[in-house]
């Protein structure tokens, strides 16, 4: 098992900052096997394979979801930026700007 997750000695991190440090690369391991589903989707010709991939990636999507709102409620700033780009309809780059300026 690797300790990767942190960038500091783990024995100066406080229990909290290691919950984090851990769900940051819970993660980031779930937007990888999201984006490894879609690869072996767009390769993929056998139609039973490709259904256990896709239910497999819906899977990831959930948790990913789920570590991304853990870490939201631990970071009330991160979830104040969040807010001003997800879900919104428009452009993209024009909302993270003002979420920038909003929370900045
Ligand atoms: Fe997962």
């Amino acid at each position: 098992m690797g300790f990767d997750q942190y960038h500091e000695p783990p024995g100066e991190l406080s229990a909290k900052t290691r919950t984090f440090a851990r769900m940051i690369t819970s993660l980031i391991e779930e937007a990888e096997a999201i984006g490894w589903y879609e690869q072996r989707l767009a390769l993929e010709k056998d139609r039973e394979a490709r259904a256990i991939m896709r239910n497999a990636q819906h899977e990831e999507f959930k948790h990913f979801g789920m570590d991304l709102e853990f870490l939201m409620r631990r970071n009330t700033k991160w979830r104040e930026v969040l807010q001003d780009i997800l879900f919104q309809p428009g452009d993209i780059v024009k909302h993270g700007e003002e979420a920038e300026e909003e929370t900045g």
